[in-house]
């Protein structure tokens, strides 16, 4: 999740209950550096000094921001170095706050809470060959990805677009790559925006595609990548790619969730997530997006059949209905089992 703080995105998160709370990691910010237009990269280092929660690149992180947003942000940099992590945050022109405030009011010095990283994008790192594709701010974890692959001296090639040259972040390192290494992709020079479909085309069969960006990128990406076996191809989104969901108009409740845990039993009544029944009625829940992209809410099924609509599980894993992001799902059946 190179950056989340689009207009989908909630305006202000409920608490955190105590246990998630716990959780949290007291951080500040130790450098920002500037990388492309209205983007920087913002170093992070526990209060303390003690060493960070170690993380293989295409992890994310929750920034837990003054203002009272939770925002999501990708991990930069391989993690060689335990003692900090590095995000990309881009000052998005629809920001509900997030990113706004973190670009124009946070400096270093300043203390914030973060989340242990979580990793719905992992790379394959001994895959024969593997062949990256970045969009605007979505570079965040695909850099990582590229500084994990050269230090391992695997075979990749890269394909970053962007707007125009000012927004491409980290770009006078990338031109220094060799060119067969990758290829850069500027829409205002090019007359428009990277051709998905060609540049698949050219990828040998076998390779490992990943994808990370804005939604029209990832949709001409899925559309490109359709015939190729599924498990060599690998996508995150950063805002929910089901519409409905997004705008709130998908049927989510209407049925019973049972914790077989517990055992206890509650309605999910119409327009109500089950994150939201759970967290009012004291449940230890954890979750940070609501939107289904993070994954922190991921919750194993015992029965019952989900309607998904979250954008971290591929449409394999949907299928067998085996887990299920509980923030944005319905259900098909009139009882969902939960292993909580
Ligand atoms: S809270 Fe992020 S996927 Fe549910």
């Amino acid at each position: 999740m190179a950056s989340m703080d689009t207009v989908t995105a909630p305006a202000a998160a409920p608490p955190l209950t105590a246990a998630a709370a716990a959780h949290l990691i007291e951080a500040k910010i130790t450098a920002i550096t500037p990388v492309a237009r209205d983007t920087n990269v913002y170093t992070l280092q526990r209060a303390d000094g003690a060493a960070l929660p170690a993380y293989k690149p295409g992890a994310h992180i929750d920034l837990h921001l003054p203002n009272g947003l939770i925002r999501q942000f990708s991990l930069a940099a391989p993690n060689g170095d335990p003692q900090s992590y590095r995000v990309g945050v881009k000052r998005d022109e629809n920001s509900r706050g997030g990113s706004r405030y973190i670009v124009e009011q946070m400096k270093v010095g300043d203390a914030i809470k973060i989340s242990a990283p979580r990793n719905t994008f992992p790379l394959v790192a001994d895959a024969d060959h593997v062949v990256l594709f970045a969009g605007g701010i979505g570079i965040t974890p695909i850099w990582c990805m590229v500084q994990e692959l050269k230090t391992l001296g695997r075979s990749f090639k890269l394909y970053y677009a962007c707007r125009s040259r000012a927004d491409m972040a980290f770009v006078e390192e990338l031109e220094k790559f060799d060119l067969n290494l990758r290829h850069l992709h500027f829409d205002d020079t090019a007359g428009g925006v990277l051709d998905m479909a060609a540049a698949v085309a050219e990828i040998p069969a076998g390779a490992h595609l990943y994808c990370c960006g804005p939604n029209p990128m990832l949709k001409a990406f899925e559309a490109a990548t359709a015939s190729r076996p599924r498990n060599l191809v690998h996508v995150e989104y950063f805002t929910p790619k089901d519409e409905a969901a997004a705008a709130g108009e998908a049927k989510l409740g209407g049925f019973w969730v049972e914790l077989a845990r517990s055992g206890e039993e509650y309605f999910i009544p119409e327009g109500k997530k089950i994150l939201e029944v759970l967290y009012e009625a004291g449940v230890d829940v954890d979750y940070s997006c609501e939107l289904g992209i993070c994954g922190a809410c991921e919750t194993k099924i015992i029965s019952g059949i989900p309607e998904h609509h979250d954008s971290v599980l591929s449409e394999e894993e949907q299928a067998t209905n085996e887990k299920v992001m509980i923030c944005c799902c319905g259900c098909k059946t009139e009882r969902l089992v939960l292993d909580m």
